[in-house]
């Protein structure tokens, strides 16, 4: 298979030396995204202070993440992590008795079950939807939403084994009970295309460190305009504030659009790094990128399934992410021999995680499974 981004590769320096395949943990780091990196530390090193420039710097990222969802920039704000996203949004919400479940599923990372579980306390009832071999089925939104679900909290590809939703038609159900429809993208942003507006979400997340290919500090909270100033965040801060320079103790005036949900300075350093990663996925584009991950993810399969692994990831092509999940018992362990051996993938539980991005190639599939299966006959 022709690689149509081999021209990208040097842009990355950790491909000179190693297969890496984890994008769905800590995507490949580009000059372009370390020097953007050294431009910040730079200004500190020789302005003293970049206070203005930086704030230019995360509404560029903040700008650029809006364009790769189809949002406004004022529908975007900056948070910490998807978990601090997770908490922003349960904080301001009242679960109301008859309006007080929430929907999520056993396929949605930890962090979900965390949060939401954590609101019990203040009247909300968590309700999981269960997966069946390895998917949720679409009917199962029919049945486990109903009208008194507050918010049904999904996952757009899960990180387990790149499932992958059919976003539009949730949300056409969940609308049609009356609730809100919130969901995690961290592990599709930049690898599937998202539409906010086409497929109707009300709320998303999304951090920086996997598809995004930049680095941890900064993620970026989606909310439709129309429903965030109904809100007036729980967790907030100066940032949140119609002007922050007013440095008013006494009031709180939440600032229009999805801002108000900001809490106090952002990690510059993360933003930096996050425009520069961004404006390089807008060069090349999630459409084509996901085609090119969908032919790499075909070979990943079939190609393992002939040397003997089993795969807990989708066969069908439209239910599918980039990743590929291929059962192995010790997983971590043998992500580490991997890694010894050069061959960067990611372990969860019971699953070797192959995650490829616009940069790899074929070869780096194959060289990557053939090792795998010799690990794995080694230790049997
Ligand atoms: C789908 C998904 N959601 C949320 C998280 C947690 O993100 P954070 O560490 O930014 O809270 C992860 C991390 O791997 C993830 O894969």
């Amino acid at each position: 298979m022709k690689h149509p981004y081999a021209h990208y590769r040097p842009l990355f320096p950790v491909l000179a030396s190693k297969i890496h395949l984890a994008s769905c943990s800590q995507g490949a780091i580009s000059k372009t995204v370390s020097e953007s990196i050294e431009a910040y530390m730079n200004s500190l090193l020789t302005a003293g202070g970049n206070w203005n420039q930086a704030k230019k710097v995360v509404e560029q990222a903040k700008y650029s993440f809006a364009k790769l969802i189809g949002a406004e920039p004022n529908e975007i704000a900056v948070l910490c992590s998807v978990s601090d996203i997770f908490s922003a949004i349960a904080s301001s919400l009242s679960f109301e008795k008859g309006k007080n479940i929430i929907v999520t599923t056993d396929m949605d990372f930890p962090t979900a079950g965390h949060v939401w579980l954590a609101q019990e306390k203040f009247g909300a009832k968590v309700r999981f939807i269960p997966s069946q071999q390895g998917v949720i089925p679409l009917e199962y939104y029919e049945r486990y939403v109903t009208s008194d679900t507050l918010v049904t909290s999904i996952s757009h590809v899960c990180y387990y084994n790149g499932f992958k939703q059919d976003l539009k038609a949730i949300a056409d159900i969940v609308h049609r009970k009356g609730s809100l429809l919130f969901v995690d993208a961290y592990q599709s942003a930049g690898q599937v295309p998202i539409d906010v507006k086409k497929m109707d979400i009300d709320i998303l997340a999304a951090g920086t460190r996997k598809y995004l290919l930049g680095i941890p500090g900064i993620s970026f909270l989606y909310i439709k305009a129309e429903l965030a100033e109904k809100w007036k965040p729980r967790v907030t801060g100066w940032f949140g504030q119609e002007d922050h320079s007013k440095f008013n103790v006494h009031q709180i005036i939440p600032a229009a659009g999805t801002r108000r949900f900001e809490t106090g300075t952002p990690s510059f350093i993360s933003a930096y790094a996050a425009a520069a990663a961004i404006r390089l996925l807008l060069e090349i584009g999630v459409e084509n990128i996901s085609s090119y991950l969908n032919l790499l993810t075909q070979f990943a399969l079939d190609y393992g399934q002939e040397k003997g692994l089993h795969t807990v990831t989708p066969l069908s092509a439209h239910k599918r992410g980039g990743i590929t999940a291929f059962y192995v018992k010790n997983a971590g362990q043998i992500e580490s021999i991997l890694k010894e051996r050069n061959i960067i993938v990611s372990a969860r539980n019971d699953v070797i995680r192959i995650a490829p991005h616009f940069y790899n190639t074929q070869d780096d599939i194959r060289q990557a499974i053939d090792e795998l299966t010799t690990v794995l006959t080694a230790n049997k």
